[in-house]
This record gives structure tokens, C-alpha cells and sequence, in this order.
């Protein structure tokens, strides 16, 4: 395909999000499916330009003065994908498959006519507007900057097994050492029409050596610090991404129970943990109260706790605009939930961590404030010390909106946001 039928596909693909609200990975498998002649290099190539447009949803539609899916599609590939005018002009003269040509109005918006900078600050975040005052309370004069470190292509994050490989004996061409997890590594953001190497056919991948997992997700698990022959319970294990990376730091001394309410989402756990070599992992299917032999006998209990998902919109991004108050709602009562539930199989002097993948203060420090007028026995301890008991001094350094918890975001770390607490249950 050529580049004028690939804005017009992507065209076709934003329409089926946003004006039939299908969320975009079926809209683009649907769209795969219907047009069998696109091979993989278009698909992702169409799939670049579909999320690079709601990545920045509103401020292409401003700079384009237009909130069409073609106008979205069309800006996404110059203000996103480094595609000039001239390329479109050029690759698109008499090519019936993009439309109509460009208009000499559309030209002068994609020229830069109107700045970004004259837009209201929640379009040049790229934050959607019922958020953003929650969003500039927590960010302060850096908001806009989180905002729009949130629309920037992600990296695709490895994660070196401990049990199997450290990440030297890994052999990922153009992959790099990641700046802050000692067992990580990354493939930069992908340029253009470029893509990431399908990792999952990796003979590495194969063998259990590694596994696909966002920087901020490893590092989370790493500040959960759990040592050999400790017992730990992933209270929300989902698919165990988490468990097994703490499986890595224990070398499979101690046990790690991996439950969760949604007995689908726990399923692939078994399967990884096989491929790991993770056998200190135990999967415990629902109801909750297969649990209740591990009441208070806990010497971690980690609770990655439901919530809105703003830290991986740069993954993500139909979530952000599909996102509404009833929904945040909705997860704050679960994060309450969780909490009140995993606390009760913290022993006495052991701890409990809760990690959001949020960068909201309603879903993270004002759930952990809440946690501790309603329940006696924990307090908080500085995450800020275990951080550099972990990873040192010589690192980017997280977000701290209370110098005592942490938040991980895209521009102070440059991974996923994450939100992390940890909480000490009286001896
Ligand atoms: C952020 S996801 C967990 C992701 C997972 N830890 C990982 O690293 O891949 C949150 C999980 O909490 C689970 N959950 C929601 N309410 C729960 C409850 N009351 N008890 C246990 N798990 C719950 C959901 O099913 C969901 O899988």
C-alpha cells in the first residue's frame, strides 16, 4: 500500500473507534480481516498513524481546526509520524485510494498555521478536559509536560528471568540496557512507519529467559524487595506479570501465592510460570476464601490494584478518551475493597504495597491516607528509601507528591506511570 492508502485506512479505523466506540485493537484487526491484501508492514503502519492520533487526539484536532477522523489521521502522520507535507503532496497526487487531495487550508494547518501554544493547556496535554484539573492539582507547573510525555510512542520493555539469564546472556539486537531495572531491556519507540520485533517467536521468549514487561512494571516488582524463602501473596496477580518477576528476585526460595477475583485473567499465569521455571509460584483460583490459610502469615502481600490505567495511555490510548467519572469512581471503591481485603494476611511485621498503574491522587495517595485512618496497625514507610536502597542515587528519579510514596510517569522516568506505596503492619 502506499502512503495515501494508509492515512485513508487509518481514517476508516478512527471512525470505527471513535464514532462506534470499538475499542482500537479490534478495530484494527477488523479492519486486517476485511482487507486480507494489506500485509503486515501496512497493518503496522496504519496501526502507528491510529494510535499516534488518540495519543494526541486534541491537539491535532486543534492544530488541524478539524476533529474529522481523516483530519486526525492525516495530522497524526506529520505532527506524530515525521511524514512532511511534501511526502503527502508528492505520494498522494492522482492516488484515488487516499480521497480527495489535500486542500490548500488543510495544507496550511499541517504547515503549523495555528500553535499548539496558543491552545487551552489540557489540548497541548493531550489530557481529556474533565480530568485535568485532578491531573495540574497533582502535576503542579508540570503538568502539561506529563500530559504530553503520555502521548509519545512507548518503548517495548524486556525483562531478563533471574532464574534463567541475566540480561548480558540475552541476544536482542538493538535492544539497550534500561536505565533504571537491572534486569531490563529496551527497544527504543519505534520511528515512522517502523515496528518492534515480535518477541513472542523468540527462541529466548521460548525458553522462559525472558519476558515482555514495562520498565515501571519491573520496577515496582523489584521495590517489593522480597527476599529468599519469604512467603508473598499477589493479591491481584492478573495474568502474574508481576509474580513472576518477583519469582526472579527470590530464586524460587519461598513461595509467592498469585491470586485474583477474575479467574480468566489469572489463567495465563500458570502457563508463564511453567515457561519461567517459576515453581515457588502458586496459582490460587476464586473465591477469596481459598485463601484463608494464609491469614496474617504473609511476609508481603502486593496489591496492583485495579484502577483508570492513566499510566499507560502511551499503550493505550482509546482508554484515555473512553475514561468517565463513573467509571474512576467505580475503581476507587475497588481499590478500597482490595486494600481491606489484602490487609489481612500481612503477619505482624510485614508489609503491604499498593502499586497503581494510575497517576491520579484520588487512585493512589489518597487511597493509601484513607487506608490508614480507617486501620490501626500499618504505617507508611518511606518508598523514597527503599528506592535507593534498590536502584541507588545515579538513577532518574520518580515523581513525589509527599516525598513518602512515589510515582513513576513517562517524563521523570520514562517508563509507564506507576504509582507506589508501602505500608509496615505492627509487630
Ligand atoms: C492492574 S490489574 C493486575 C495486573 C497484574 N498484577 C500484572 O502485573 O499483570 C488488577 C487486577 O485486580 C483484579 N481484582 C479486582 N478486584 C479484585 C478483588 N476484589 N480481589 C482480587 N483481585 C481483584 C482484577 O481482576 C485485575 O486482574
Amino acid at each position: 500500500m502506499r502512503l495515501g492508502g494508509r492515512i485513508q485506512a487509518a481514517a476508516e479505523v478512527l471512525e470505527d473507534v471513535l464514532e462506534r466506540r470499538t475499542p482500537v485493537t479490534m478495530a484494527l484487526r477488523d479492519w486486517g480481516k476485511a482487507h486480507r491484501f494489506a500485509g503486515s508492514k501496512d497493518r503496522s503502519a496504519i496501526g502507528n498513524i491510529v494510535l499516534d492520533a488518540l495519543r494526541r487526539k486534541s491537539s491535532i484536532g486543534f492544530r488541524m481546526d478539524d476533529i474529522s477522523p481523516r483530519a486526525l489521521a492525516i495530522g497524526a502522520a506529520v505532527f506524530s509520524g515525521g511524514t512532511t507535507v511534501e511526502d503527502i503532496l508528492e505520494q498522494t497526487e492522482g492516488d484515488t485510494h487516499f480521497g480527495a487531495p489535500l486542500t490548500e487550508n488543510q495544507i496550511a494547518k499541517l504547515r503549523g498555521q495555528i500553535k499548539l501554544e496558543t491552545a487551552p493547556e489540557w489540548v497541548r496535554a493531550d489530557v481529556p478536559d474533565w480530568l485535568w484539573p485532578a491531573f495540574e492539582t497533582n502535576f503542579d507547573e508540570d503538568a502539561i509536560v506529563e500530559g504530553a510525555a503520555l502521548t509519545e510512542r512507548p518503548p517495548l520493555d524486556i525483562r531478563a528471568n533471574a532464574l534463567k539469564a541475566t540480561r548480558d546472556e540475552l541476544s536482542l539486537e538493538k535492544a539497550e540496557p534500561t536505565a533504571i531495572s537491572p534486569v531490563g531491556m529496551r527497544f527504543p519507540p519505534v520511528v515512522g512507519a517502523g515496528r518492534h520485533p515480535n518477541i513472542q517467536s523468540d527462541p529466548d521468549f521460548l525458553t522462559g529467559k525472558l519476558e515482555i514487561q514495562d520498565e515501571g512494571s519491573q520496577i515496582v516488582s523489584l521495590l517489593v524487595a522480597a527476599q529468599p524463602g519469604e512467603k508473598v501473596l499477589d493479591y491481584c496477580a492478573g495474568g502474574g506479570g508481576k509474580s513472576l518477576a518477583i519469582a526472579g528476585e527470590m530464586n524460587n526460595e519461598g513461595s509467592i501465592h498469585a491470586f485474583d477475583i477474575d479467574k480468566r485473567r489469572l489463567a495465563p499465569t500458570y502457563e508463564r510460570a511453567a515457561r519461567a521455571g517459576a515453581t515457588t509460584i502458586k496459582v490460587v483460583q476464586p473465591p477469596a476464601k481459598s485463601l484463608n490459610n494464609l491469614r496474617g502469615n504473609m511476609d508481603r502481600v502486593l496489591v496492583d490494584a485495579p484502577c483508570t490505567g492513566v499510566g499507560t495511555w502511551r499503550r493505550k490510548p482509546d482508554a484515555k478518551w473512553r475514561l468517565t467519572e463513573d467509571a474512576l469512581g467505580r475503581r476507587m471503591q475497588e481499590q478500597v475493597k482490595v486494600l481491606d481485603e489484602a490487609k489481612n494476611f500481612v503477619k505482624p511485621g510485614g508489609y503491604l504495597f499498593y502499586v497503581t498503574c494510575s497517576m491520579l491522587a484520588a487512585e493512589n495517595e489518597a487511597q493509601v491516607y484513607a487506608f490508614l485512618e480507617r486501620t490501626s496497625d500499618f504505617k507508611l514507610i518511606s518508598a523514597g528509601e527503599v528506592w535507593e536502597d534498590r536502584f541507588g542515587t545515579d538513577v532518574p528519579k520518580p515523581w513525589s507528591a509527599d516525598g513518602c510514596t512515589l510515582t513513576l510517569t513517562p517524563a521523570s522516568t520514562n517508563t509507564d506511570g506507576f504509582f507506589f506505596a508501602v505500608m509496615e503492619k505492627d509487630a
